[in-house]
């Protein structure tokens, strides 16, 4: 979608609705009250017939009111003034494109009724995040169904201020669209070495792209990734993607690591067919790091970061490996394979210690729809946070709050620790159903080598089926992007 900041009063154009965001039981104001006034008070005799309060995500749509010059006049409620915030803005411009994407209009104005409470680069970025839609796989689609906005336009105070604000924004939903994109793909598309090549393709945005294949990572020892690998036709990639923004290309970098299994059906431990085919997503902590690199190159972020993929896919052939498997990790710990469906911590057990043998990073945040178990604990809107770091964990935290996505920390206490020892093995690769999610944040722990880290993890929330949020439509959320981006922005710039 295209977006425009306009002055308040600027013509509207043939086929443009006009949204008006309203608050809780206040009465019509500013741009609202304007409009009222132009429609002959349209707006208050709609109001009389509804039962419209400005409740956070209402929408009041009136279509062709007499003496105005827009096609639709909308009022979007967006709960108590004194509530109000930037998810807010965000999220009463998405609403207004969800009640009126398909309705005919071409154009959508949004501007707030009172002026004062204004946020309209938050506005356009929600306006942005609500019109994703990934729709390359439909080729008879009926026209009706097709979303026919395809302008936004944000009504401002100070629309050259309000572009320069979007700019970063506009940045960060170019990310976000980048990861979902990523995650909606199917598994016989977006295979790894498909995955890397269109993350080698961002090159061109300023990040360096590296591409490790099998040979390269045998010969660094990275048994564990390796062997999950084993068991599929295609080959198993390690992606390392550098941004150097920082004034000083040598400073020491920070480092996110993401888990890439293009699909999981469990391997040998092989899954249940029901809702197998979600398992194409199981990439999705490789796809918010992919992402996340995208945005801090895009507003040319001054930070020097590492992104880490590890990409693979758990397929079950004649070559794959077996329950009871003895494989050695790069970190020499050699680990037993109790189940071959617990195959994204092996994954990040090579991806975590090649990150911070190679980088030696500040700290590293390792995303992973890492288990089913996180789900049970947390349901479907929190994914979970698990961190050897109080400083970084409050750092997360308050970037989940500032973004809108939701986390929660969990304790990494160290009595289950004793749940992955092996019987003959260094660690083992379950621990049982008691905590499952626990444990697995404790295996990967035994690979960070004692360094500042945090493990994210988003099974919870890397895909949303259905969404209560408007900002999300059905599908691939990108989680994750947003919150690491607040937090480079606002404590690892400058
Ligand atoms: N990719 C799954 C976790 C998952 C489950 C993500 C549901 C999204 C939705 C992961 O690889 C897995 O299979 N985990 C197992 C671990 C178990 C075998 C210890 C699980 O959660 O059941
Ligand atoms: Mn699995
Ligand atoms: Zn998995």
């Amino acid at each position: 979608m295209d977006i425009e900041f306009v002055t308040v009063g600027a013509d509207l154009a043939e086929k443009t609705a006009l949204a008006l965001i309203v608050f809780e039981g206040a009465p019509l104001s500013g741009a609202a009250a304007e409009a009222d006034r132009q429609s002959g008070g349209a707006l208050s005799r709609a109001l009389e017939s509804a039962r419209f309060t400005g409740a956070k995500g209402q929408v009041l749509d009136v279509v062709a009111p007499a003496g105005h010059k827009a096609a639709r006049l909308l009022l979007v409620g967006a709960g108590k003034a004194e509530a109000f915030d930037d998810i807010g803005a965000e999220h009463a411009a998405a609403s207004a494109y969800n009640a009126v994407k398909l309705s005919g209009v071409a154009t959508l104005r949004v501007a707030f009724g009172d002026a004062a409470a204004a946020r309209p680069e938050r506005a356009a970025l929600g306006l942005r995040l609500a019109a994703y839609r990934f729709d390359r796989y439909r080729t008879k689609e009926p026209a009706d169904k097709k979303p026919s906005v395809t302008k936004g336009e944000v009504a401002c105070a100070d629309p050259d201020k309000a572009r320069a604000a979007f700019v970063d924004y506009a940045a960060l939903a170019d990310g976000v669209a980048f990861t979902r994109n990523l995650v909606s793909e199917p598994a016989n598309i977006l295979f790894p070495a498909e995955f890397a090549r269109r993350v080698k393709e961002l090159e061109t945005l300023g990040l360096e792209v590296e591409i490790l294949g099998e040979a390269e990572m045998a010969k660094l020892g990275m048994g564990s990734l390796l062997g999950v690998g084993q068991g599929s036709a295609r080959e198993s990639q390690l992606v390392v993607i550098r941004w150097n923004g920082a004034a000083d290309p040598k400073a020491q970098p920070i480092a996110f690591v993401g888990k890439g299994v293009c699909f999981d059906t469990g391997g040998i431990s092989i899954k249940p067919a029901d809702g197998m085919e979600d398992m194409k997503w199981d990439m999705g902590g490789a796809g918010a790091v992919a992402g996340l690199m995208h945005v801090l190159a895009g507003r040319k972020a001054k930070v020097n970061a590492v992104g880490i993929l590890g990409l693979v896919e758990n397929m079950p052939d004649g070559e794959a490996q077996r329950p009871g498997d003895v494989v050695t990790s790069m970190s020499g710990q050699t680990i037993e394979i109790i189940n071959t469906d617990a195959e994204g911590r092996l994954v990040l057990a090579d991806a975590l210690w090649y990150c911070q043998d190679r980088f030696k990073p500040k700290f590293m945040v390792d995303l992973a729809t890492l288990t089913g178990a996180i789900i049970i604990s947390l349901g479907n809107d929190y994914a979970g946070l698990f961190s050897n770091n109080d400083e970084l964990s409050e750092n997360l935290l308050a970037a989940s709050k500032t973004e809108g996505e939701p986390l929660w920390r969990m304790p990494l206490p160290p009595a289950y620790d004793k749940q992955i020892d092996s019987m003959i093995a260094d660690v083992k690769n379950t621990g049982g159903r008691p905590g499952g999610s626990i444990t697995a944040a404790l295996f990967l722990q035994r690979f960070v080598n004692g360094l500042p880290w945090a493990h994210l993890d988003i099974a919870s929330t890397a895909w949303k089926k259905p969404s209560t949020v408007p900002t999300l439509p059905e599908g691939a959320t990108g989680y994750g992007v947003r919150l690491l981006n607040r937090m480079v922005a606002e404590k690892y710039e400058g």
